[in-house]
């Protein structure tokens, strides 16, 4: 169950060529199980149809204020009492400018001003419209007051410009969204997540890696970002962009990895290694391809540095969380490197079935604690189960 599952989201559209892309924000809020009312704006209207919003979001679109229809149906009150949370996108320079002046002379500029709901705005706009002096003081000002934004994008504008101004990904702001609806149990907490494999090179075109795909370790970054927490994600190569509203460092080998998570793991509360780091790499890699025959059907390989032994050597305060990768007698070998490594706990996944672990955008885990307890995570999507893992290291750990 996702976050938007349950939630009453009230979506202000106003008027700008960004408009069509309420339609793919209504669509993603449904997919997850959220309950969207539209309310659009005069000039909103004359870029997209409330036919489509209303189709789209299956709910009422409410446009006139002074409708008595609506007005009895839906009711600004209701609504600004009903939401969870208030989204405008796209917001014009005009609908910020009301807002931050008082002026509640429609549905959406009432509704914000009678709503006790987080309101997060996602301006879009001319370049030259929101570098005006007016338009930033007016964010500026919103934001002291505790209005959410996200800011635009940069890239060419619909008026020909090139500049920030572009309606900002709709995967932002729906993550902003998650971000402001989620529980923040880990505010505070500075935490470094590693993930994906690393790449340990044979010669400049070949490397020795592994399946991981990042998704698990990006999944338990977004979660503890949602969850309040700052965040640093390490990560190994893998095809997933870097999540929105957290530090991402990219890496490829173990060695960089030791040297990023090091790093980051100064000052940090937390350090969850999901990483599959190869545990070997090519003694002496080539700088020039390697001819076909010139392996002689041998490797010589090394061991590459133990990134949570290292950590786990000089710990400090800090928490030490790693993930094991089993095929076979899960708890012993679990519990085994979590006392090797001296971690505070080891989250446990079977690697050898398909419909978990490597790839797959699902998990089921079992956490083991040094005290001998085991909590049994069952299958979830990865983003779930990061959720559920975060949730077990505070209620046993962090809280303390
Ligand atoms: O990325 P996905 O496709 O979503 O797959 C997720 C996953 C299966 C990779 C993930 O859930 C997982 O199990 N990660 C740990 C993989 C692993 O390397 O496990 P391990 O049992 O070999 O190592 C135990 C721990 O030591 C891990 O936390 C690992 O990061 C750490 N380690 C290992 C080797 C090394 N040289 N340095 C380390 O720090």
């Amino acid at each position: 169950m996702g976050i938007f599952s349950g939630k009453e989201i009230v979506l202000g559209v106003t008027g700008g060529i960004a408009a069509y892309k309420a339609c793919e924000i209504v669509r993603e809020l449904h997919k997850g199980s959220a309950s969207v009312h539209v309310v659009l704006t005069a000039s909103g209207a004359q870029f997209i149809t409330p036919l489509t919003l209303q189709t789209l979001s299956k709910n009422p679109v409410v446009t006139d204020l002074f409708n008595l229809v609506s007005e009895s149906e839906i009711g600004h009150i209701s609504l600004a009492q009903r939401a969870n949370l208030l989204l405008i996108a796209p917001a014009t320079a005009n609908i910020i400018g009301k807002i931050r002046n008082g002026i509640a002379d429609d549905m959406l500029s009432t509704v914000v001003m009678a709503t006790a709901a987080p309101v997060l705005i996602a301006p879009a706009m001319n370049s030259q419209m929101y570098a005006s002096a007016a338009v930033r003081e007016n964010v500026a000002t919103l934001r002291e007051r505790g209005f959410h934004f996200v800011e635009p994008d940069e890239g060419e504008l619909a008026c020909g410009t090139v500049g920030p101004g572009r309606l900002a990904d709709v995967g932002k702001i729906l993550e902003m969204g998650r971000i402001i609806l989620s529980e923040k149990p880990l505010a505070g907490k500075r935490v470094v997540v590693s993930a994906g494999p690393t790449a340990e090179p044979m010669d400049p075109v070949r490397f020795l890696s592994n399946r991981a795909s990042g998704k698990m370790g990006f999944a338990m970054a977004r979660a503890a970002r949602r969850l309040g927490a700052e965040v640093t994600l390490v990560s190994g190569p893998t095809a997933l962009p870097d999540p929105h509203f957290l530090a991402t460092v990219r890496v490829r080998t173990a060695e960089e990895m030791l040297g990023a998570v090091t790093r980051e793991a100064e000052g940090a509360d937390v350090v969850v290694m999901c990483a599959a780091v190869a545990d070997f790499r090519p003694k002496k890699p080539s700088s020039r391809k390697i001819k076909k025959d010139g392996f002689g059907l041998k490797v010589e390989l090394a061991p590459t540095p133990d990134i949570l032994e290292s950590l786990g050597r000089k710990k400090g305060s800090r928490l030490l969380v790693g993930f094991a990768a089993e095929t076979d007698d899960l708890a012993q070998n679990a519990r085994e490197k979590m006392r090797r490594k001296n971690l505070d706990a080891i989250v446990a996944n079977d690697v050898s079935r398909i419909d978990i672990g490597f790839e797959s955008d699902n998990n089921e885990v079992r956490i083991f604690f040094p005290d001998g307890e085991v909590m049994d995570l069952p299958l979830a999507t990865k983003d779930g189960i990061a959720v559920g893992v975060w949730l077990a290291l505070n209620g046993k750990l962090l809280r303390r």
